[in-house]
Formats: structure tokens, C-alpha cells, sequence
């Protein structure tokens, strides 16, 4: 590297005309104008436009036609005020241009795979496997330069709100969050694994213990489950944990937060307190346990019109414990064949079994219902049905029959999408709500055993936690979600601080005595050490900084996400390791025949 680079390529100004500069960067693009050669220079600040005069240098001329995009150059040269007319107003150095002196080549890059554009074109699998170049894409490069400032902006705030710092260890013994763990085998102890933590739950706590009373940490996070849009294997949580405290003050310290960070971030205000939703009610209303409050078409259940129609199916379901849900789709009684089945097949990917829907439409007078199923429902119970989903002429109602899980799923995920379709979500708002009393016990679909909703260190409600032994699925969380837009943003609860309380939680997960000890002994012995009650929460980070660029996929904000099979297209990982290492590690691996060997 001969020439020194003197300025960034976009901060020269009008002000610097006359002076001699050195500037470094990537060849943007070239145009030959009338014998005249512009080649714009850029690097992370902007773009400085590059002028090759063959009047004034031929050699220089010549050199410049051979620069390739992409290839990495410094430029001597003047800065000049750029003549009348020829200024560019959309550019912040759109006033001056360099007449180029000398020329270094630094690196001759090869023709890229993709043109390095906003609107690129390019696949996402081309996209992931050349990362370096798609971050050298604007609005990649804005969306992490943008995720930075969410890092410094967060540190800011809670070191100011006397929260400490610390890193917390990523070999680790299992820490149970509901999903799969990554395992890492130990060469000292063969056959033993470290577990790279899916949270810094335990670690935090015992923080607490130790009496840091508040502390904060940019933590990363491994999850082997299936990932989706707004998941990835490897995950940045904002985790928060406190002292002394009880769930109104870890929320309004939370609202506190989230109005300093969408101010400083965004120079938007939000409003507190945040909307809070009972769990109950949020099913109820949206279906769901994330609800999208920026829009109504609430759920109505119509499971008492259904009881005794005589539409066989809703019958079924309704006496065998099942309900009846559906939406008011306003002014959408237009929707075709061809849209109310695709509607069907997207309810079905939430195991509806199928999906009735009617068009309301005016007869002499009266609205009634039009649909192959509305000759089952007489006269007086199509009134009912218009008057719970306050229909009117020119709606499309839409109803799924289930078990109440299944059913509020369906129309809550339909209502989601229907809203999108009928364009009736509001841009540019964020709407935030709390939902609280969540259950603190589920089925596990697979295993049919008790599992914790949030995990087992939260604390049950002192009203029902005399119900875990006889009625767990009775007994509710002292949890509280943050929801953003319909999409969970952060999730946290009250924990548990007395041994006494974490063995009955384990009990009724159906772990033993034994295998507590074995697990989480260690916790359990902290906990009788004068363990302070306190409780936190974590945000999942990436979602929160897509949600503030307004953007639906998190591997967009992160700069080397992993696709939809946990692979690093960038790197090739994982891939094999040699037998030597696996030999260190005392492992072997099963080769599955592949099927035609069967
Ligand atoms: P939870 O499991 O709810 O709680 O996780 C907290 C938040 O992390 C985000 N999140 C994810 N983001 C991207 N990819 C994933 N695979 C993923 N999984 C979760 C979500 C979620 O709200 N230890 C507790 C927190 C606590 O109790 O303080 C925990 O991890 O936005
Ligand atoms: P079938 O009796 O299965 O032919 O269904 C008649 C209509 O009822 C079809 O439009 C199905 O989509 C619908 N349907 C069937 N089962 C359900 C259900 N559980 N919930 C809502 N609609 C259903």
C-alpha cells in the first residue's frame, strides 16, 4: 500500500476544494462520457465521484478503463468543485469530484455473482454464501451498522440505571429453555458434554444470589429447534435480571427502557404503560399468545349457536368439548372460490380440520348468510351469528370447530393473515402490549407429560400454587411477555428463591428427587443460601432490532445467520471433523445406511 488514504470517501466537502487528497475504496461503478472517465469510489461512509481527464493524463486514462467493479483502489488526486449543472443533490459529496492523479490497484476483484445492489435479485443462498458481499450492500450495511447502535444505546441506558455487565459462561451445563441442546463432548472426561447454554437463565440467578442485585448482558444463545423467519440456532439475547423485586417493577423498569430505546433509536415516543392482556383473554380475543393489537376482527366464539344446528360437524365438536371460533373478514364477501380455499389450506397448516365461511348479504330487507353450509342454520340462528360478529351486508365470515386450542390457533393465525390481505394493519406504529397469568404448566404434544411453559425457575402465582400437586394445568405463571407488533419480543417471570418450592416445581415436571440433584443440584443448593427473591427477563435482540427496522426475517439484522437447516452456507458448517479428533474425543459415529441398503 503506497498511498496513504487522507479521507473517507464520503466526507469531502466544497470547503476541501483546491487540496490534495488520498482516498480508498471499492470500485462502485465507471461511465465514459464524451472521452471523459467517472469512476465512483466507495466505501462505508459514501461515495466520492473519481474523474479520469485523458487531456490531462492518458496513462492515467488508460489505467482507469481497465478498473473492474468490486476491486479495491486508492486515488490521489485534486478535489474540485464540480461544474453547474453537473451537481448531484441526493449525495452528501454531491458538490465535488477528485481529477485523479495516480491510481493504485490494491486488489483486482473477480466479477462478483451478484450486481452489489439494494435490488440485487440475487437468491438468499447466494446471498448467505458470499456474506462479504452482501453486507457490502447498503441496506445490509445499514441494518447492522443500525444493530450497533441498538448494542450502544441499550448498554447506555441500563449501565445508567446501575446495572452491571457480566458474561456468564457458553460451556455450560444444560440449561433447560424448552428446545433441543447443542452438545460439545469434553476430551479430559470422555463420554461427558459440555451443553452451550439456550439462555443464561441459571447463571443470572445465581448473580442474584451472589448479590449483584441488577445485572444486564448481550448474551448468545443456542437452540436446536426448527427454525423459522423469526428464529435462528444461535440467537443474541438482551438478558435482565433483579433484585427485590415483583412483576410491576420489572415492567415498568422495562417500559422505561423500551421508551428510551425506540426515542433515541427512532425519535419516536411511546406511550406508558403498555396495554396488558391476561393470557386468557389474549387467546379469547386474538387467538394467540403474541397478539397483533394494531388491528381489531377479534375472535367471536359462536360455540352456543352451533350446539344444536344442525351443521353435524360444528355439532361434534361443540359436544365434545370444542369450539366454534371466527372472524368478521369486513367487506371481503368478494373473496373467490379460489381465495376462500386457499384460506382453508392455511388454517389447515394449524390442524383445522376445514374452514365454513358465509357471505352476508342483503334479502329483502334482512342480511342472511350465503354459503353451501348456511341451509343448516335456521333463520333465528343466522341472526345470532350476524348480530355476535356484528356483521353487515358485504362481510365474510369465517369459522373454524375444534378443540379450543387448535380452533382459536387457526383463526388467530387467518385473522393475521386476512389483515395483511385486506390491508387493515397500520404502518409505521408500534404497538406494544404485556401479556401476564400464563398458564405455568403445558402438555408436551410429543411425550404427553407435564412440560414448564416458560422453564422451571419461575415462580407460581402464591393464588394457585397450592395446586400443583392435584391440578398443575390449574396453577399460573408469575410470567410476563413483551409483544411487539404480534411478535414476542422479550419474555421473563418472577423466579423461584427457596429450594423448598424449586423441588415441588420439579415434582410436578415428574423430576425425581434424584434427578433434580443430579441436574440442577447445584442450583438448589445456591437457592438455601440466602437466595433474594428477584426476577428478570430477556429480549430476543434480533427480533427487537428487525422489528425496529421494520423488517420480518431476524438473519437480515444478523450479520452471519445460519439458514433454515442450521447450516453456515459460508463456511460449510458443520461439517466432518478427522478421525483423529473424534479419537481424542473417544467418539464414533453411527453411519445410517442410506435406504437403498435397507
Ligand atoms: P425465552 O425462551 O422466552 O426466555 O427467550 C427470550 C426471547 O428470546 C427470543 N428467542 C429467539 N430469538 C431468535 N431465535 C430463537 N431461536 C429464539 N428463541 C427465543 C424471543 C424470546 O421472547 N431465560 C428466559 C428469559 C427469562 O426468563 O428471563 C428465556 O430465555 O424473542
Ligand atoms: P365435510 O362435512 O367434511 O364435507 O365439510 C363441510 C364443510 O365444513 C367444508 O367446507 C369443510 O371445510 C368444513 N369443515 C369441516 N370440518 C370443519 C371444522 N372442524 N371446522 C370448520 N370447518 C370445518
Amino acid at each position: 500500500m503506497k498511498l496513504k488514504r487522507t479521507h473517507t470517501c464520503g466526507e469531502i466537502a466544497v470547503t476541501d476544494a483546491g487540496t490534495e487528497v488520498v482516498l480508498s475504496g471499492w470500485v462502485e461503478n465507471k461511465r465514459d462520457h464524451g472521452g471523459m472517465l467517472f469512476v465512483d469510489l466507495k466505501d462505508r461512509y459514501g461515495i466520492t465521484q473519481v474523474v479520469f481527464d485523458p487531456q490531462r493524463n492518458e496513462a492515467l486514462y488508460a489505467e482507469g478503463k481497465e478498473l473492474k467493479p468490486e476491486s479495491v483502489i486508492s486515488i490521489r488526486g485534486v478535489v474540485q468543485r464540480r461544474p453547474e449543472g453537473n451537481v448531484n443533490p441526493d449525495r452528501k459529496t454531491g458538490e465535488i469530484e477528485i481529477i485523479a492523479e495516480e491510481v493504485e490497484v490494491l486488489n483486482r476483484s473477480a466479477t462478483p455473482p451478484f450486481e452489489i445492489v439494494d435490488d440485487c435479485g440475487a437468491s438468499e443462498e447466494v446471498r448467505m454464501k458470499y456474506r462479504y458481499l452482501d453486507l457490502r450492500r447498503d441496506v445490509m450495511r445499514e441494518n447492522i451498522i443500525f444493530r450497533h447502535r441498538v448494542y450502544q444505546s441499550m448498554r447506555r441506558y441500563l449501565s445508567e440505571e446501575g446495572f452491571i455487565e457480566v458474561e456468564t459462561p457458553t460451556l455450560i451445563k444444560s440449561t433447560p429453555e424448552g428446545a433441543r441442546d447443542y452438545l460439545v463432548p469434553s476430551r479430559k472426561f470422555s463420554g461427558r458434554f459440555f451443553a452451550l447454554p439456550q439462555s443464561p437463565q441459571i447463571f443470572k440467578q445465581l448473580l442474584m444470589i451472589a448479590g449483584f442485585d441488577r445485572y444486564f448482558q448481550i448474551a448468545r444463545c443456542y437452540r436446536d429447534e426448527d427454525i423459522r423467519a423469526d428464529r435462528q440456532p444461535e440467537f443474541t439475547q438482551l438478558d435482565i435480571e433483579m433484585t427485590f423485586v415483583d412483576e410491576d417493577d420489572v415492567i415498568a423498569m422495562n417500559e422505561g427502557q423500551v421508551r428510551f430505546l425506540m426515542k433515541d433509536l427512532l425519535g419516536i415516543e411511546v406511550g406508558t404503560p403498555f396495554k396488558r392482556l391476561a393470557f386468557d383473554e389474549a387467546l379469547k380475543k386474538y387467538g394467540l399468545d403474541a397478539p397483533d393489537i394494531r388491528f381489531g376482527m377479534t375472535l367471536v366464539d359462536v360455540s352456543d349457536v352451533c350446539a344444536d344446528a344442525g351443521f353435524k360437524v360444528f355439532q361434534a365438536v361443540v359436544a365434545s368439548g370444542g369450539i366454534v371460533a371466527g372472524i368478521n373478514a369486513k367487506g371481503a364477501s368478494n373473496y373467490s372460490r379460489r381465495q376462500l380455499d386457499e384460506l382453508t389450506a392455511y388454517v389447515g397448516e394449524y390442524g383445522a380440520k376445514g374452514l365454513v365461511w358465509f357471505k352476508v348479504e342483503e334479502e329483502g330487507g334482512t342480511n342472511v348468510l350465503k354459503s353451501p353450509t348456511a341451509k343448516f342454520f335456521d333463520e333465528g340462528r343466522q341472526q345470532k351469528i350476524i348480530e355476535k360478529t356484528k356483521a353487515e351486508a358485504g362481510d365474510l365470515l369465517l369459522f373454524v370447530a375444534d378443540g379450543p386450542d387448535v380452533a382459536r390457533t387457526a383463526v388467530g393465525r387467518l385473522r393475521v393473515r386476512l389483515a395483511r390481505q385486506l390491508d387493515l394493519i397500520p404502518k409505521n406504529t408500534f404497538e406494544l402490549c404485556w401479556v401476564t397469568e400464563f398458564p405455568m404448566f403445558e402438555v408436551d404434544e410429543e411425550s404427553g407429560r407435564l412440560a414448564a411453559r416458560h422453564h422451571p425457575f419461575t415462580s407460581p402465582t402464591p393464588a394457585t400454587v397450592d395446586d400443583l400437586e392435584k391440578k398443575p394445568l390449574r396453577v399460573r405463571a408469575r410470567a410476563y411477555d413483551l409483544v411487539v407488533n404480534g411478535v414476542e419480543i422479550a419474555g421473563g417471570s418472577i423466579r423461584i428463591n427457596t429450594p423448598e418450592l424449586q423441588r415441588r416445581v420439579f415434582k410436578a415436571l415428574g423430576i425425581g428427587e434424584k434427578e433434580a440433584g443430579e441436574k440442577f443440584g447445584f442450583l438448589i443448593e445456591a437457592l438455601k443460601y440466602g437466595a433474594p427473591p428477584h426476577g428478570g427477563i430477556a429480549y430476543g435482540f434480533d427480533r427487537f432490532v428487525a422489528i425496529l427496522r421494520g423488517i420480518d426475517r431476524i438473519r437480515d439484522v444478523i450479520a452471519f445467520p445460519k439458514t433454515t437447516t442450521a447450516q453456515c452456507l459460508l463456511s460449510g458448517a458443520p461439517s466432518p471433523v478427522d478421525e483423529k479428533q473424534l479419537e481424542e474425543l473417544k467418539l464414533k459415529i453411527i453411519r445410517e445406511r442410506d435406504s437403498s441398503e435397507r
